[in-house]
């Protein structure tokens, strides 16, 4: 008997790659979340048309109308409810939410942030990191926290940084690992094998195998 798949929210502002690749692993069978939802703040990203010619519906809260982030969220939260989403993934989606919102899905929301954290939180992370001249550079799959960039780290790729890179193609290269981990981080958490408990993420050693850390 198969296990229920956990239905997925996926919130976009953008071109939505990293949301193409989750709804690519999704199309098997044996992966234990369905994408059900593509949701995003602005009516001209990108990634709403591919969404919606995968057959999967989409839906734009368009934070300009809102008041206050309080009624945005409380928006975003509705539309949630009304899809019975059961985990929400972050995939390019450059809003905040209120502290309230986050700690209401706390555990059941995931985002992908292009730098090794806690190295590069926050806006321009290759410039970053091109700047502090790191060898070593890559993405991260974390629980959201209210803090931003700061929750419990699912998964990490790395990447190298190149003689001759600037941003475009090093994040080139991060983008290429995103489209690997992050449909490999929201299989470990929606099957459980990777669980947020007192504030950290345990990995079953299944998961511990599948990441390549050895058990
Ligand atoms: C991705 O690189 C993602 O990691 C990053 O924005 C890009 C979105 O691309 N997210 C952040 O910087 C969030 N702090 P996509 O729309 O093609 O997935």
């Amino acid at each position: 008997m198969s296990i229920a798949r956990r239905r997925v929210a996926i919130l976009i502002s953008g071109r939505g790659s990293n949301m193409a690749s989750l709804i690519e692993a999704a199309r098997d069978p044996t992966y234990p979340a369905a994408i059900t939802l593509v949701l995003s703040n602005r009516p001209d990203a990108a990634g709403l048309a591919r969404a919606a010619e995968a057959g999967i519906a989409t839906q734009v809260v368009d934070h300009t109308t809102f008041l206050d982030r309080v009624a945005f969220d409380a928006a975003i939260g509705r539309s949630l409810g009304d899809h019975a989403i059961d985990l929400v993934c972050l995939a390019g989606f450059m809003r905040i939410f209120t502290d309230a919102f986050v700690t209401g899905w706390q555990g059941r929301m995931l985002n992908i942030h292009p730098s090794l954290l806690p190295a590069f939180k926050g806006l321009h992370p290759h410039a970053q990191a091109l700047a502090a001249g790191v060898r070593i550079h890559g993405c991260t799959v974390h629980y959201v926290v209210p803090e931003l960039d700061s929750g419990p780290i699912v998964a990490q790729a790395a990447v190298p940084v190149m003689a001759g890179d600037d941003e475009a193609a090093l994040a080139g290269r991060v983008l290429a690992e995103e489209h690997r981990l992050y449909p490999l981080g929201l299989r470990l958490v929606a099957e459980g094998a990777a669980r947020l408990e007192a504030g950290r993420t345990v990995l079953t050693s299944g998961a511990r195998t599948a990441l390549g850390l050895g058990v």
